[in-house]
């Protein structure tokens, strides 16, 4: 994969440092964008060719720009990933959960994606992928228990966008994936979740190189199933 360009949004931490990680390992050139430094993302610039971008709040829409003017006279991505999100509250049912919590939950786990997606897509190459990083809790026909109630629907708010937004670039010479990393150990996933971050990257890693070329919009996990919407 010597040659390909990744952009990894939201790496400081995480699955996001984790894709870094896989990404460099497996001969991609890699930037990762971050909001505040990250000594573990720092740590990495000795594996392999790693361009690191701090201040980047995917809720702030100046930031976003600055780094798409920053990567205009470079090669077009590949990969454009966006990792970054939020469970804030997760415990809280979505009736009880202050509105402005809630609404910034949207925000971030599904209007940011979109928005940078939106700015990238012209940033992208030929046979490459969007790739948004969304949960099997955003299934709207999985869902049977309902918690975490607020998170699960910015993620299911967060597919109807990528189809959407895919659908509005039918033409479009990329695609659009919605993946799931599985149940992950992470500050997010809990220490009870059944997979360690290592797994859940390579698996990601190894499905979007397989599906770049992929037009339209699918929604898979990190083995590469078929997850339903
Ligand atoms: N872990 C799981 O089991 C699991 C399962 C399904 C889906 N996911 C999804 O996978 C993604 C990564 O989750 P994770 O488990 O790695 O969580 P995590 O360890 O809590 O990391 C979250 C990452 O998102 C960044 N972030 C949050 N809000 C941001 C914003 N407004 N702008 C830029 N960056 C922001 C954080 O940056 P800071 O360090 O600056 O806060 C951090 O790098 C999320 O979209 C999550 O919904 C995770």
């Amino acid at each position: 994969m010597s040659g390909r360009r990744a952009l990894i949004v939201g790496a400081s931490r995480g699955l996001g440092l984790g894709l870094v990680r896989r990404f460099l390992e497996r001969g991609w050139d890699v930037t990762a964008t971050v909001r505040t430094p990250s000594a573990a993302l720092t740590d990495l610039v000795n594996a392999g060719p790693l361009r690191i971008v701090t201040g980047i709040d995917i809720d702030d829409d100046a930031a976003v720009a600055g780094l798409k003017r920053s990567c205009t006279d470079r090669p077009a991505f590949d990969v454009v990933f966006v990792v970054a999100g939020v469970a804030t509250q997760a415990g809280i049912p979505a009736g009880q959960m202050p509105r402005d919590v809630a609404t910034a939950i949207y925000q971030t786990n599904a209007l940011s994606p979109i928005r940078l997606a939106e700015a990238f897509h012209r940033c992208i190459a030929e046979d490459g992928l969007i790739v948004l990083m969304t949960s099997k809790l955003g299934s709207v026909s999985l869902n049977r228990g309902g918690g975490w109630g607020s998170y699960r629907a910015s993620k299911a708010a967060l597919n109807t966008l990528a189809r959407s937004f895919a659908g509005q670039h039918s033409g479009a010479r990329w695609g659009v994936l919605l993946m799931h990393p599985g149940w992950v150990r992470t500050d997010l996933g809990g220490r009870r979740a059944t997979l360690d971050v290592d797994t859940s990257v390579r698996g990601t890693v190894a499905v979007v190189e397989d599906q770049r070329g992929l037009r339209g919009c699918r929604f898979l996990d990190y083995t590469g199933a078929t997850v339903p919407w």
